[in-house]
């Protein structure tokens, strides 16, 4: 009998790629970037499994191709890069990979909090250019973590983690999520708010953790940096997307808000001449929250077994949309 045939749009998983070699034909995109739109057309109509990044888009327009996809694994949480009622409609399963990645993604939260706040980045590249010529402190001074309002916007799996942490710093924690969450509230001692306002007004540190979907694009505009404390910083490791970026700019550029850590941009990567990357309040990293070694493999392993478990009428360890098994013609 065939293989099944499984197309991979990077060829960084050897320990996922050799798991999925062991029952299908694999074929790797051997460059460092997301296929052309015509190659992922081409794939969608020829192969069974994908195995995706986050910045790999299957919209719409690309499933309209689809002929025999069965599932498209995303080795990410996030999956605002793929059209999921399209998906669905079409018999396409989807997955993801929740669980594995929200500890290094709260670490990572952590990373970019402290560093802006006390300007850990801003400092070494004095001392890395030559610039640190007096022993004084008064230009480096930052602002206390330990002590201060952490709002958490989305409790989910990486926010209740940032929430674990903020304990550690003596934080005090408020959120604000589309559903309430009691055990959470009981077990971490965090105060529920009812609106996103009271989480921009009150805090200290904004931490951004909802998905990206049409609600939470442009969530934080102009009119919400505006209710932040000009003392206060936001945090986004989630998607750049849910960020006015250019209102973003004008408040940290005119003091409306004291700082920014940023793991995500829109568009990713940002080009060198993008403003805010000249600001010195902000630090920014290369949407690497999830990205230690260990969690890198757990992903890439646990796409693989969605595949798997896709392929073989097996249960996949995430699947978005199992009512898509109703859709499937077939052909598919
Ligand atoms: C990364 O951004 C993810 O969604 O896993």
């Amino acid at each position: 009998m065939q293989k099944a045939k499984v197309f991979m749009t990077r060829a960084y998983h050897p320990e996922a790629t050799a798991r999925l070699k062991e029952y299908f034909d694999v074929e790797l995109w051997p460059e460092n970037s997301t296929p052309p739109k015509s190659i992922r057309e081409q794939k969608v109509a020829e192969c069974d499994a994908i195995f995706t990044e986050s910045y790999d888009a299957f919209d719409a327009e690309i499933l309209q191709s689809a002929r025999t996809i069965k599932i498209i694994s995303n080795r990410a949480v996030g999956t605002d890069n793929l059209a999921i009622s399209e998906a669905t409609r079409r018999g396409i399963l989807i997955g993801n990979t929740p669980g594995v990645l929200q500890d290094s993604c709260a670490d990572f939260t952590f990373a970019l909090l402290l560093d802006v706040a006390r300007r850990v980045s801003y400092s070494e590249r004095v001392v890395r250019e030559g610039r640190w010529t007096r022993l004084e402190q008064t230009p480096y001074l930052g602002t206390d973590v330990h002590g201060q309002t952490l709002g958490i916007v989305g409790l989910g799996g990486i926010g209740t983690r940032v929430a674990r942490r903020a304990r550690g710093f003596d934080m005090k924690i408020i959120y604000f999520s589309r559903t309430r969450k009691p055990d959470i509230e009981e077990e971490l001692g965090v105060k529920w708010v009812p609106d996103l306002e009271s989480v921009l007004r009150e805090a200290d540190f904004v931490s951004l953790h909802m998905p990206l979907t049409r609600e939470t694009e442009r969530l934080i505009g102009r009119n919400q940096l505006r209710q932040m404390k000009p003392e206060a910083f936001l945090i986004n490791t989630t998607r750049g997307r849910t960020v006015d970026q250019k209102a973003l700019y004008e408040a940290l550029s005119v003091g409306t808000i004291a700082g920014a850590g940023l793991d995500v941009a829109d568009p990713e990567p940002v080009p060198g001449t993008e403003p805010l990357c000249a600001l010195p309040n902000v630090v920014i990293t290369p949407h690497i929250a999830s990205g230690s070694s260990a969690t890198f493999k757990k992903m890439g392993m646990m796409a693989a077994e969605n595949i798997i478990g896709a392929l073989m009428g097996q249960v996949m360890p995430s699947c978005l949309n199992p009512e898509a098994l109703e859709n499937r013609t077939e052909n598919a």
